[in-house]
């Protein structure tokens, strides 16, 4: 296991153009790519910041997973990206320490690049999203 960089830091938001109106007025950071991910039910903006982003998340409806986050939590933190040269690899060592995984399998997110999801319930309450970067 070894993990290249923090990828990405995401946010949930309820209204993702009032936040990147607010990102863009308070710190200069303009979106590098916004888009829908139907499979996660979410639209999101990537945000460049020096060598990692800052990814704002908008659930597309409340039954989605991070509709349902919102509802309980308020916005805020959601997860931490972490980039991984293989998450084939990274996956087969979390699930030899026992970690509770979301993805036993990659799938394809935003970007298109491969990721996969551990439980937040194996580390700290925080949900990590792996990212493999070719
Ligand atoms: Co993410």
């Amino acid at each position: 296991m070894r993990l290249v960089n923090i990828d990405h830091v995401a946010i949930a938001v309820h209204d993702l153009d009032a936040a990147l109106t607010d990102y863009e007025r308070l710190y200069h950071v303009v979106p590098e790519y916004r888009e829908v991910v139907e499979e996660q039910g979410v639209e999101e903006a990537m945000l460049p910041v020096g060598a990692s982003n800052v990814q704002l998340l908008q659930p597309l409806g409340p039954d989605t997973p991070v509709g349902r986050f919102l509802a309980e939590h308020g916005e805020g933190l959601h997860h931490i990206a972490f980039a991984v040269p293989s998450i084939d690899e990274a996956l087969r060592h979390l699930a030899h320490e026992g970690a509770e995984l979301i993805d036993r399998r990659p799938r394809i997110g935003g970007g298109g690049h491969l990721i996969a999801f551990v439980h937040p319930r194996a580390l700290a309450g925080t949900l990590i999203e792996l990212v493999e970067l070719q």
